[in-house]
């Protein structure tokens, strides 16, 4: 390829954008991303009607390419230390491996940092650990089964 040639495109973090969704709109990449395994299964949980509850986004232009939702709970084995929980963190299946994950973990590691909380949590999937590491959470021993996959608990410092 000649230096005049044009370089092929390719979509990347720069081309994203987080911000707040209701939560109607992270039902559909709930459903295909985290529930396609077990079709049918709910993909609402009763964290989803609490107060606190808050959605995220992340757009390329106007298309939503992921989600994950955020609520106020503490870590396992950090009782009483202000802590954000999240879940259903899906990226669009064709955009995966393209910031749109990372750009929603930083989005909510700052909000959850300006509101006070000192970890930020989840239950991660083992085929996503690797990308909780690199975002900075630390992997909890125990293994255990949740939606017929093993998981660990993830935990992030945001203080
Ligand atoms: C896991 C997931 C949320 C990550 O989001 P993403 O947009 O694909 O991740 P990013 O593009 O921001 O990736 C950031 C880095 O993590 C890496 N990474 C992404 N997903 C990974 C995975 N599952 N395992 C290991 N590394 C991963 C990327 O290669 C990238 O590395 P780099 O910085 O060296 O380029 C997304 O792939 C997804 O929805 N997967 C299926 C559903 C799922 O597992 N959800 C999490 C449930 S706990």
């Amino acid at each position: 390829m000649s230096q005049s040639d044009p370089q092929p495109l390719r979509a990347g973090p720069g081309d994203i954008a987080v911000r707040d969704v209701a939560l109607s709109a992270t039902k559909d990449l709930r459903a295909r991303v985290l529930r396609n395994h077990i079709p049918g299964s709910p993909a609402h949980t009763p964290s989803d009607d609490l107060a606190d509850t808050w959605h995220l986004g992340a757009f390329r232009g106007d298309r939503l390419v992921g989600v994950v939702t955020v609520f106020p709970q503490d870590a396992p084995g950090h009782p009483g230390v202000p802590a954000q929980r999240f879940r259903f963190m899906a990226v669009e299946p064709s955009e995966q491996g393209t910031g749109a994950g990372s750009a929603l973990m930083k989005e909510v590691i700052g909000r959850a940092r300006a509101r006070g909380d000192r970890l930020l949590w989840a239950n991660g999937r083992d085929t996503a650990l690797d990308f909780y590491v690199r975002l900075g959470f630390e992997v909890a021993d125990e293994s255990f089964t949740e939606s017929n996959l093993p998981h660990h608990v993830v935990v992030r410092r945001i203080s």
